[in-house]
């Protein structure tokens, strides 16, 4: 905690005010360590039961979490709204930030020509009566789910993938019920289930995707949804392979008391074929982001699902935001259309892939084993991730520790390779292992 933020408060309502407080102000930056609950209590002249209460009530709304022996912290992304430089420090000056997990913004189609033809369009204006998802947009996803295999019939759009996850989660399930997720997994898809009072339950993943023991152990404690990445898995790269998609859908099969929630962000972005698990239980939805491909600041994913899944989402966001902007659809649908902007995202792609890869091949040259089968990142297993990435802090690079997306899984780096350039690679690959293994140190022998 920051030795100069002052808690303050004599009942639990006061003080998690005040620690919600410091987290907005920056004062308690994510990752923030929270005095021990008798600590803190002693301090304030309260009992341990009173300051407990506001630990509890703030790690329900996904501000706080408790690690065992690692006590209790502010979450990496606590849902209050901070300033932006509270959420995340600058590297250090002239670092290369590889931290990020952000696509390469010199290989996003641009927007502009699209944007000056919708323009001149002069397209109908949409109403509240009219609105919905444009049929034309529709056909024209469906298609592209279906020739990777999805069995896409209802449909709606949510602003992302992260908004229908959210959506199908709120639709389905209540505070409190378990959430099976990859673990290693999404940092912000874990910020999510901490935010609706969810409680996650990792599942081991490799190469090819979630663990079948892992599924079959949640499935065992209570989960009532499980959140799977197609590919591009976020932080590993795994994909879900023919093999393993066979088996998770044996063991899923008929399963009426699960929601199957698939993620596959990465879209055209990947280069590894689509296994896909949708339709294996009778709760089941499969987003498709547009984000990676196309850009972030898009904000429209496509939902396709089993009827009651879908009209519960379209249902709840026509009550609420009503639905995604037309004009947006129908710039995505300019983009799908456009054979230039489709050759693009295959070079992207193509481009992230030799990326990867070298890094891959570079890392093995030094005797070191990652991971990144499809994607923008590449996941370094490492004995310790707080002196792995201080040192190569120091060395010029900035990575992110593990520890954003774990549960329970080993200590390991993302690397996130999209901004990297052939000439890169073999500098940052010396750098990790000089990092990983430190030559002994030359002091005096003890
Ligand atoms: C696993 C995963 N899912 C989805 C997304 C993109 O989400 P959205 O469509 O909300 O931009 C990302 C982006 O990093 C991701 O890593």
């Amino acid at each position: 905690m920051s030795a100069h933020y002052q808690l303050t408060g004599t009942t639990a309502v006061e003080i998690s005010a005040s620690i919600e407080s410091g987290i907005r102000t920056g004062a308690l930056s994510p990752g923030a360590a929270l005095p021990p609950v008798r600590a803190l209590a002693a301090e304030l002249g309260v009992s341990p039961a009173t300051v407990a209460r506001a630990y509890q009530e703030l790690r329900q709304r996904g501000l706080l979490a408790t690690a065992g022996r690692h006590g209790t912290r502010v979450r990496p992304r606590p849902p209050v709204a901070a300033r932006r430089s509270a959420l995340r420090p600058p590297p250090l000056p002239g670092a290369r930030d590889l931290s990020r997990g952000e696509p390469d913004p010199r290989l996003l189609p641009p927007l502009g020509p699209h944007l000056a033809a919708l323009a001149t369009e002069n397209a109908p204006s949409v109403g509240y009566s009219d609105a919905g998802v444009l049929p034309e947009l529709a056909e024209v996803a469906r298609a592209r789910l279906r020739a990777d295999g999805v069995p896409a019939g209802e449909l709606t759009l949510t602003g992302g993938a992260l908004d229908g996850i959210e959506r199908l989660l709120g639709a389905h399930l209540r505070p409190g019920d378990a959430v099976a997720v990859e673990d290693p997994g999404w940092a912000n898809l874990l910020d999510l289930v901490a935010a609706l009072g969810l409680r996650p339950i990792g599942v081991p993943v490799d190469d090819e995707g979630p663990l079948v023991a892992g599924v079959a152990a949640a499935l065992a404690a209570g989960a009532r949804a499980l959140i799977v990445t197609s590919r591009a898995q976020n932080p590993t790269g795994a994909a879900v392979s023919a093999a393993r998609a066979e088996a998770l859908r044996a063991l899923l099969a008929g399963r009426r008391d699960l929601l199957l929630i698939e993620d596959d962000h990465a879209a055209e972005l990947a280069r590894v074929p689509l296994h896909p698990l949708a339709g294996a239980t009778a709760s089941w939805a499969f987003l498709r982001s547009v984000s990676k491909p196309f850009g972030p600041d898009l904000r429209l994913a496509v939902l396709v699902g089993d009827e009651t899944t879908v009209a519960r989402v379209s249902g709840r966001t026509r009550v609420g935001a009503g639905w995604v902007s037309t004009v947006l659809q129908r710039l995505v649908l300019a983009l799908w259309r456009d054979p230039a902007v489709t050759e693009l995202v295959q070079r992207a792609a193509q481009s992230y892939e030799q990326r990867r890869e070298g890094l891959l091949a570079a890392l093995a040259e030094h005797g070191l084993t990652a991971h990144g089968r499809s994607g923008i990142n590449v996941w370094l297993p490492v004995a310790d991730e707080t002196s792995t990435v201080t040192a190569l802090r120091d060395a010029g690079w900035a990575v992110a520790p593990g520890a954003l997306y774990r549960i329970a899984a080993p200590p390991a780096l993302r690397i996130t390779v999209s901004s990297l350039d052939t000439a890169d690679l073999a500098p940052l690959a010396a750098a990790l292992a000089q990092a990983e293994n430190p030559p002994p140190s030359q002091g005096f022998p003890t």
